[in-house]
């Protein structure tokens, strides 16, 4: 399927062929270059927060980014010089006025950074920042928010300069209050300069896209500016951004966005998408019609507004259990495994999913604290979280004292290095009592398990040999079979790290454990069990001839070896034997499939 043939790419090419009708507005001319645009160009981009990029029409037409650069640029001011430092010049309330307003507030700052008097305050903050280098500096970021090297349209550029004297008076006000400190001049060329920087609706949306994903741009995966930054940027598009009819559109779109006498607009939802559009004919206030058109039609098509937000909290579990009903995939000894059958109450595990923020971490504290009273281990499984909040952090460090408190000891697990939820976990873990991070979930079940057992029973039984009687799967053999068939096997021994069994291999041989530990995993290292002294590997041998997984001492580990030859043999003599060992052997495998099917069912019933 061609990704014209997605849903919202039929949507947004309806969109197209609905407002390519509509002629309506002017191409602008206040600035002669601007003039010259071809007023039939009509594009439409959308840039997903995961990177997909939809374009319809004209997507790929450069024309001037004029004041949506604004947005861009107040970002990079929060960043560059601080937020005390940006305020102290400009408000971040909406002017009612229009975009070339020169009428300041009563404090003598611009109103805000989206009208240019705001913006000419922002620009020549990076000017006394960077000196001559400001240029370069806006032009470095806003090509790293497009993902691509933008250029400047030096005719319009020149074109503006030499018509520009509104922006001239603005800026000699600002002189004039002590709101711009240096010289009219170079600051006005940097802004005339940051106006004229070539962009497409494509770029648009990818710009879009970045401020959506918290200053990541989703293409190119670079950082661009902080998620505090885009925060503050997002919240003067959506009161300002569309000038005097910012009330209006808040109400009816309700997605924070930006738009330029180019015939531009960005459209940033926050998480969720980057829109990017282009078409010149503009109306009074400066905004492209088609472009508002198209807005306004994904936001009530789709429901997109910002503040129609839903959600059910309770879908963060994607599983909670106890070890009684999902074990570690360790294959435990009958006196461990009666251990854990009492006791498995003591260690809980919660599987979390999606990007925890307040009310889902707050769902998550009420959900805890109804965990039994014997609860002495908490496995959180983050493997499907993809972002902790500020908001969620605080109360899981509430949940974590509380369970401190009570000597539980926490373990996550599934945090992946140099993610954002590493970034917020990562040392905030290392300070907390009693809570450990483990990397996989069955290995945490495991440690959790460990210390059951040994809290109960004072030790593990891992080194101390069994006898052959004791080999579950020749359990109620009688003695004189039974000491038939050690003479048929062979001693080995096995070194720690060292392969016993590998995948694809002809299975000529079954090996009994008498002691150490050997893990069962699949070529890619995925570990399917874990067993111990008393157990068989490659037990299936009796029923398939190729090795199915891999074997691997995870100790020193001693075995008793028994060829298939050898037990062919054995058959003759002792066919009653034989029987049972293979009554044994389908036992032990219907346990194993009662074991899979109770975890299938758990992990299903969420
Ligand atoms: O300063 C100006 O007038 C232009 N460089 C930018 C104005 C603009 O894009 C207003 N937006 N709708």
């Amino acid at each position: 399927m061609s990704s014209a043939e997605l849903p919202l790419a039929r949507f947004l090419a309806r969109c197209h062929s609905d407002f390519s009708k509509d002629d309506s507005g002017e191409v602008a001319s206040y600035i002669p270059e601007l003039s010259l645009a071809n007023p039939a160009d009509f594009g439409i981009a959308v840039t997903t927060v995961d990177g997909f990029v939809y374009e319809i029409g004209d997507s790929n037409v450069e024309f001037t980014i004029q004041s949506i650069s604004k947005a861009f640029v107040f970002a990079v001011a929060l960043e560059t010089v601080g937020p005390d430092r940006v305020e102290t010049v400009v408000g971040v309330e909406p002017s009612g006025d229009a975009f070339n307003s020169i009428r300041l507030r009563s404090d003598n700052r611009p109103f805000n950074p989206m009208v240019n008097a705001g913006a000419i305050a922002c620009t020549s903050l990076i000017c006394e920042s960077e000196g001559d280098g400001a240029f370069t500096r806006l032009h470095d970021a806003l090509s790293r928010f497009a993902g691509r090297r933008l250029d400047v349209d030096e005719a319009t550029f020149k074109s503006e300069r030499a018509t520009g004297d509104r922006n001239r008076a603005i800026a000699y006000l600002l002189r004039n209050h002590g709101v711009l400190l240096g010289d009219v001049d170079q600051v006005l060329d940097v802004y005339f300069r940051q106006c004229a920087l070539r962009v497409s609706a494509r770029d648009l949306s990818v710009m879009a896209a970045t401020l959506s994903h918290k200053g990541r741009n989703p293409l190119t995966g670079e950082q661009v500016v902080s998620s505090y930054a885009v925060a503050r940027t997002l919240s003067v598009m959506t009161s300002s951004g569309m000038y005097d009819s910012a009330g209006r559109w808040v109400y009816r779109v309700g997605i924070p966005a930006k738009s330029g006498v180019g015939g531009g607009i960005v459209a940033a939802l926050p998480s969720q998408l980057g829109l990017g559009t282009y078409s010149p004919r503009i109306d009074d206030q400066g905004n492209s019609v088609r472009g508002l058109r198209t807005c306004e039609a994904l936001s009530t098509h789709y429901g997109l507004h910002m503040l129609n937000r839903v959600g059910d909290v309770r879908t963060c579990i994607a599983a909670s259990y106890d070890v009684g009903s999902v074990s570690s995939r360790r294959n435990r000894r009958p006196r461990e495994q009666a251990i854990l059958e009492a006791h498995h109450a003591k260690c809980a595990i919660v599987e979390l999913t999606g990007a925890l923020s307040f009310a889902n971490a707050e769902y998550i504290s009420r959900r805890v604290r109804g965990l039994p009273p014997e609860l002495a281990y908490l496995i959180v499984d983050l493997r499907r979280v993809p972002s902790v909040s500020e908001a969620a952090l605080q109360l899981m460090a509430d949940i974590l004292d509380d369970l401190a408190r009570a000597e539980v000891d926490v373990v996550f697990c599934g945090i992946t290095k140099g993610t954002p939820v590493e970034a917020a976990l990562g040392e905030w873990l290392l300070g907390k009592a009693g809570v450990r991070s483990i990397a996989l979930l069955d290995e945490a079940i495991e440690w959790a398990e460990d210390r059951i057992i040994q809290s109960e029973a004072g030790a593990l039984d891992v080194e101390k040999p069994t006898a052959l009687s004791e080999q579950q799967l020749l359990a109620g053999l009688d003695p004189t079979a039974l000491s038939a068939l050690s003479e048929l096997m062979t001693p080995h021994h096995y070194r720690v790290g060292e392969r016993m069994i590998l995948a694809g291999e002809q299975a000529t041989t079954l090996l009994f454990v008498v002691s150490g530990v050997v893990s069962v995993r699949l070529p890619g290292g995925l570990r399917l069990a874990t067993l111990s002294a008393g157990m068989a590997v490659g037990e299936m041998a009796l029923l398939e001839t190729t090795r199915s997984a891999d074997v691997w001492a995870d100790t020193a580990v001693a075995c008793l070896e028994l060829s298939l030859d050898a037990f062919a043999s054995f058959r003759n003599l002792h066919p009653r034997a034989c029987e049972h060992i293979m009554g044994n052997l389908a036992r032990l495998l219907a346990k194993r499939l009662i074991i899979a099917n109770t975890k299938i069912e758990v992990l299903a019933s969420y």
